[in-house]
């Protein structure tokens, strides 16, 4: 991509508007095709799910299309999403399934992983009612990832997740299964933690492949370790002791070649990579209008938000650039602050910057993951989405207008 510097921000902020993110292409397909690589030196056959959760900018998906990636959704607005992106290959995840999506599912061939009884009950009717048609589901096992010392990694620290089919009921519902006569082709082991540590999916791997081994699951196509990687980090970031795709895809393939059971049957494993494909592909540029100093406090006032930076809030500074007109080698301590009217509106928080003027920019990295997908229109319109096509930039979404905000509107 071209390089980033004044006079480029400068000529897309007069066409285009700031703030504005830039995607840059190349990077996501180095991203899926690096992780790829990394499993396919050691075992052909696997498949990249790309999380759509993660960010759905259509532009993006259709390079995972492209690369040949399958879809991997978990709602009805991300199954429709995918199928009018041109995804065939679709991998429906989610704790609720509506029966009408559901339905479409089943009869477009997409691989369901089902995570509660009642999914096992609509398919068995449906299979009741479609005796002819060769109705193939996945399971979605729960895993628990808590050590000897009652310490678990998952999310938030929980003890138990919420998601999939947990020990006591596997055999219950894999049996309903079999006796509707419905093939189980998929395994899903995905489950979120907090340190993304290559330990974890060890522990997924071998629960998963305990599962196959036990109830013989002959027919299985797809080994499904889920998402929550680390990767694609942005620069300038801390990167000692944070695993690499490679460290991943060795820690799985020295487990299931320990395995008689995978070795006979082969399965494609299935990686569904969000965060760790996609955070350093998005790029964040906002405009200063403003220093004001109140008390002590260098504010920077600027005209985007932390919202679409980093919309959980979390309290770690991103990593970030500042472009100025007229280079200056000053600095000072300040707090980068958002153009909506709330004072929780903090995009960066004591950080020593060079000293900033009206119309300098700061460039925000890394903020491909949960953020264009979880920022609704706040106060502001939503911004552009810009990429390079041909030698030049151009929008992969235009900024939102009123008539998009009123047109859900009916009275
Ligand atoms: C089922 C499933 N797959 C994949 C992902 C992608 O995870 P991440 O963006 O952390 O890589 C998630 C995220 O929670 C998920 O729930």
């Amino acid at each position: 991509m071209e390089q980033i510097n004044y006079n480029l921000l400068r000529n897309l902020d007069e066409k285009y508007g700031s703030p504005f993110y830039i995607m840059d292409s190349d990077k996501y397909r180095f991203n899926l095709n690096s992780f790829l690589n990394a499993f396919r030196k050691r075992y052909e056959k696997v498949i990249a799910g790309y999380s759509l959760k993660t960010n759905y900018v259509p532009a993006l998906c259709k390079i995972a299309l492209d690369e040949g990636c399958f879809a991997e959704v978990v709602s009805e607005m991300e199954y429709e999403l995918a199928r009018k992106i041109g995804f065939t290959n679709v991998i429906f995840n989610g704790p609720i399934k509506r029966p009408h999506i559901l339905k479409e599912a089943l009869e477009h061939g997409a691989i369901i992983n089902l995570d509660s009884e009642y999914e096992v009950d609509f398919v068995c009717r449906y299979k009741q009612q479609n005796p002819l048609q060769n109705v193939r589901v996945g399971m979605r096992i729960n895993i628990n990832l808590t050590d000897e010392n009652g310490n678990s990694t998952i999310q938030c620290g929980l003890r138990f997740g919420r998601f999939g089919f947990p020990d006591n009921i596997v055999e219950k519902n894999i049996n309903r299964l079999c006796k509707a006569g419905i093939k189980i082709i998929s395994l899903h082991g995905h489950t979120s933690t907090s340190d993304r540590a290559v330990l974890n999916y060890k522990i997924i791997t071998q629960h998963m492949l305990a599962v196959c081994e036990k109830y013989q699951l002959n027919d299985l196509e797809y080994f499904d370790i889920g998402g929550g990687y680390f990767g694609a980090a942005p620069e300038g970031m801390d990167l000692t002791g944070r695993p690499k795709y490679g460290d991943y895809a060795n820690c799985v393939i020295d487990e299931i070649q320990k395995s008689s059971w995978f070795m006979e049957h082969k399965p494609y494993i299935v990686i569904e990579p969000g965060s760790s494909v996609v955070s350093n592909v998005f790029s964040y540029y906002t405009k200063v209008y403003q220093n004001k100093k109140v008390g002590k406090v260098n504010f920077v006032m600027v005209d985007g938000t932390v919202f679409d930076v980093k919309p959980t809030m979390h309290a770690n500074n991103l990593p970030h650039v500042v472009f100025k007109a007229v280079p200056n080698a000053d600095t000072c301590i300040c707090d980068v602050v958002g153009s909506t009217c709330m004072e929780k509106d903090v995009m960066l928080k004591d950080v020593k910057m060079p000293i900033v003027e009206a119309g300098d920019f700061i460039q925000f990295r890394g903020v491909g993951a949960y953020t264009i997908c979880l920022t609704p229109t706040f106060i502001n319109f939503l911004e552009p989405i810009l990429m390079e096509r041909n030698g030049e930039f151009v929008e992969a979404r235009r900024r939102q207008n009123i008539d998009d905000i009123l047109t859900v509107y009916k009275y």
